[in-house]
């Protein structure tokens, strides 16, 4: 870790090269901070410590250090990692140092969950045992599909899936740092490594479950001789065929692809919160649900369902210029569009295009492609996408191919969760491994109200309930009838 020494007066004498030097000019002291790995510990900066400046608020807290503001993390580093790289600006992204494009083409989502959680690609029998124990740990135990079964048959697959996982944790005690220990996945790892193969395992049952309360019909069994993604098909599409009914193998392959390339981005907002979550050393299962609720939303893992609605709201080619106004003008987000690393083409979207004519020659073409490839077209010729550099992200493709292969809108971000989980597990485990795992707690900046004395009701000024200050958020949930009465 990066030290910082400080000194009262900044001197001309010859710094170490890969450090900064920064002067508080408050105070005139100055610090050198060692840069490791292009990077300076914040808590460098909490050595700039001042007195009050005259009128100065005390909730600034000048005399406890200065503070790096960073709302949404858009420069600051949560964590060293091994996992994964992007280059934004060249486009580029790798896993343990095999290329995304590699490792689309010629690995599968099984290996390359092993990748990432383990750091090495698994020899021959290494890989044989991984999948054998993943297909293996399918079964949701009867309790739990009892309670899935319950959900309402319009749940967003989502909510369904997040729920599952929750209560999981409740199904495995003996997994439970809160009844076993809090140092449980500090000392046991061949616990934690049972933790792995179940989430992996279950994940693609209870997702297949999620769609099946919504068509109404009873769950499939998994079935442990087919492959991660072929099971999947399997317990989604199973009716009344014979047992020795398979999916397409073709639309199989395409979704492992997909698989593939969803499995990890290093610090997401998902990944971020697995993180964060589990510093807590709460169980797996709790993570996995609370970082599966941060990617359902439609800034992040549910964009794939939105760009669909998206193009049909469009509807047709001619409107594309029409709709493009609209986003400049800030009416409309282009969703599938932009990212916060990359700025350049995401390189999965590449490979998702040739998946998406894999997945056509065999389901027919999508309609909704030539609005997607008119809009993209245009954007991309477009001063306001070009300046911004806004380019097609993962979501931008994803979501066409998932609806040509008959999977429902609301479906799509399940099929983002399921191989992230690859990535979400990875970092936990390389949290816990590390031997560092402090819990996460970000500071503030506080600009509220400074102190002042508690009034009691009966001596406060009368306020309409309707006051647009303070309360204007009561409005919109008091019903009519409630605020007649008042
Ligand atoms: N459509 C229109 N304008 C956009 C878009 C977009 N999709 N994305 C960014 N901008 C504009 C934004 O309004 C801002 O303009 P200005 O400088 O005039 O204020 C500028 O570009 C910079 O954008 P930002 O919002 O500061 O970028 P961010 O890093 O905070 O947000 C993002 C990244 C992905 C949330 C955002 O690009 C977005 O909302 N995209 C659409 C949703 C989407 O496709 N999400 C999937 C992300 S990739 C898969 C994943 O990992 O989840």
């Amino acid at each position: 870790m990066a030290i910082a020494t400080a000194s009262a007066v900044p001197t001309s004498v010859l710094k170490p090269k890969n450090s900064i030097t920064v002067i508080d000019n408050r105070t005139g002291k100055s610090i050198d901070i060692e840069i490791t790995n292009n990077s300076i510990p914040a808590t460098a900066f909490s050595q700039l410590k001042a007195p009050y400046a005259d009128g100065e608020r005390p909730e600034n807290d000048t005399q406890y250090g200065l503070r790096i503001l960073d709302p949404s993390f858009i420069n600051t580093a949560m964590i060293q990692s091994e996992i994964t790289y992007i280059d934004g600006n060249k486009g580029f992204l790798m896993h343990r140092g095999y290329p995304i494009d590699q490792l689309a083409e010629k690995s599968s989502y099984l290996e390359t969950a092993y990748l990432l959680i383990y750091g090495e690609l698994p020899s021959k029998s290494q890989l044989d045992l991984w999948s054998w124990e993943i297909m293996h740990h399918t079964f949701v135990a009867d309790d739990l599909q009892q309670m899935i079964r319950q959900m309402r048959y319009d749940s967003h697959p989502m909510s369904v899936f997040i729920s599952a996982f929750s209560a999981m944790s409740a199904f495995a005690p003996e997994a439970n740092p809160a009844l076993q220990g809090s140092d449980l996945y500090i000392t046991n790892k061949p616990l934690m490594n049972k933790q792995i193969v179940r989430i992996l395992g279950k994940a693609t049952t209870v997702a297949a479950m999620a769609y099946r309360i919504r068509i109404n019909r009873p769950f499939t069994p998994p079935r442990s001789d087919l492959s991660y993604t072929e099971n999947l098909l399997y317990m989604m599409d199973h009716m009344a065929e014979p047992n020795s009914y398979r999916p397409d193998p073709r639309l199989a392959k395409a979704l492992d692809i997909l698989f593939v390339l969803h499995a990890d981005h290093e610090m997401n907002c998902s990944t971020s919160t697995m993180v964060h979550v589990g510093s807590s050393l709460v169980d797996p299962y709790s993570c996995v649900a609370a970082a599966s609720a941060a990617l359902y939303g439609p800034l992040h893992g549910g964009a794939n369902e939105a760009v669909i609605r998206m193009l049909a709201k469009i509807g047709s080619v001619e409107n594309v210029p029409d709709f493009l106004e609209r986003v400049k003008q800030k009416k409309e987000l282009l969703f599938g569009f932009g990212h916060r690393v990359y700025r350049e083409t995401d390189p999965r979207s590449k490979v998702i295009r040739e998946v998406a004519e894999m997945v056509f020659e065999v389901c027919g073409r999508e309609p909704l492609i030539e609005v997607a490839i008119a809009l993209k077209d245009a954007a991309l010729k477009d001063e306001y996408f070009t300046s911004r550099k806004l380019f097609p992200n993962v979501d931008y493709w994803s979501g066409l191919i998932y609806k040509a292969m008959g999977f429902p809108l609301d479906f799509f971000p399940v099929l983002f969760v399921v191989p992230r989980l690859a990535g979400y597990l990875a970092h936990w485990k390389q949290q816990l491994d590390s031997g560092k795992n402090k819990i996460s707690r970000p500071r503030q900046v506080y600009v509220g109200k400074g102190r002042r004395d508690y009034i009691p009701v009966e001596a406060r000024e009368e306020r309409p309930i309707t006051d647009k200050n303070g309360l204007n958020a009561i409005p919109h949930y008091i019903s009519k009838r409630r605020l007649t009465k008042i």
